[in-house]
């Protein structure tokens, strides 16, 4: 079906985003259904022509756009243009080069012309964020465990000692599977809501000494906003063996928030609470943006809220209840110790990047995320 070009009300990013979106959907389903050169013709008149083409009919948008969405509207449309030019051309040297394909009915091929240059993708800075965090423990020794994003309760609660009707299970929190609730609720699937039911999983297959870091997507049923999104990533760590002591997550966190904001930074721990950890912490770091004053020369420092701490991580002891489930794989509570901790790595990334809106890292729009590839 030939594309026709909708009458744009809405100018906000998103819509332009999904409109230009579905021009380029809609030209490569025209371009797969040509099988001849004519209709090769067609399609690209259909799109470029001067005269009433696709292209056009939405530059003569660009010029009723309403002024402040002139900009973006431009960007997309050059990018549009380009993006049509390269798939329409591209695609006919494609059959022309494609054994059996429509190369004589399109004539002799031209090894003289320039390549289609694809562009190159980069890592995403949350991917990027979590990767460096997990490095700074890879060289300590850990190594990097990963768990399935689809749980069971019996991992994400009951083994990690949540007793059964702790609220976190609350659906306002959880995202249930649909149709469980036949059901035991040990086995009642959902999306795991941290990184720490890998732990358990973990120890399951290996022994102690272990030492792990975890890192993964989770969900919640936050709506989306500035400093939420039902998806996010988190860093888990884990470490257990003989005689462990607090002293050792101190040290460990210390060091590896020095590796990765810089040695200047310091860290704090207050005591807190988590079912799977006792004693139970939450580890803050001195500012790196105000450098712990609180203060920066335009005013006062708003990352840190103007304490001069910025909390980072959750962490404690493994409680014992939590090494009784797999006490059967060498973890005896009587002999073996350790500490964990979890971090969000959204939140790292916003605040290293100097993000103020969580949401522009899901949106996928490549001009913000290309500003650090
Ligand atoms: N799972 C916790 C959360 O999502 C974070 C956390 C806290 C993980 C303490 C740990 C820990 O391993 O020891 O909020």
């Amino acid at each position: 079906m030939a594309y026709t070009v909708p009458k744009l009300t809405d100018y906000s990013a998103e819509s332009l985003l999904k409109t230009f979106g579905h021009a380029k959907l809609a030209l490569r389903d025209e371009l797969h259904e040509v099988t001849s050169e004519s209709e090769w013709k067609a399609v690209r008149d259909r799109w470029m022509a001067r005269k009433n083409g696709v292209l056009t009919q939405i530059n003569d948008q660009l010029r009723t756009a309403p002024k402040d969405a002139k900009r973006d509207f431009g960007q997309y449309l050059n990018e549009l243009k380009q993006y049509v030019s390269q798939e329409i051309e591209g695609w006919n040297r494609f059959v022309e080069n494609a054994p059996g394909g429509l190369a004589g009915s399109l004539g002799s091929v031209d090894i003289s012309l320039p390549g289609i240059r694809r562009p190159i993708g980069a890592e995403h800075p949350i991917l990027k964020t979590s990767r460096e965090m997990c490095a700074v423990f890879q060289r300590l020794g850990y190594s990097i465990a990963e768990g399935p994003v689809i749980e069971t309760d019996y991992y994400n609660f009951e083994a990690l000692n949540f007793p059964p009707n702790h609220p976190a299970r609350d659906t306002q929190d959880t995202l249930f599977i649909a149709g469980q609730s036949s059901k035991p609720q040990r086995e009642r699937l959902l999306l795991r809501t941290h990184t720490s039911p890998v732990q358990i999983r973990t120890m399951e297959k290996i022994r102690p000494p272990i030492r792990i870091v975890i890192p993964g997507t989770v969900h919640r049923n936050d709506p989306p906003d500035a400093s939420h999104s039902p998806m996010f990533h988190q860093i888990e760590g884990l470490a257990v063996d003989t005689n462990i002591t607090f002293g050792d997550l101190k040290g460990t966190l210390d060091h590896a928030m020095k590796e990765f904001f810089g040695s200047s930074v310091k860290t704090s721990f207050r005591p807190s609470f988590f079912p799977f950890t006792e004693p139970s912490a939450e580890m803050f770091v001195s500012c790196f943006i105000c450098g712990g004053s609180g203060r920066r020369e335009s005013g006062p420092c708003r990352p840190c809220k103007q304490t001069g701490w910025i909390e980072i991580l959750g962490c404690g002891m493994v409680d014992p209840n939590v090494f009784e489930f797999v006490k059967d794989n060498g973890y005896d509570p009587r002999k073996v110790s350790g500490f964990a901790f979890g971090m969000g790595a959204d939140r790292i990334a916003l605040l290293k990047y100097g993000v103020d809106d969580l949401q522009l890292f899901f949106n996928g729009d490549v001009r913000f995320l290309q500003q650090w590839a």
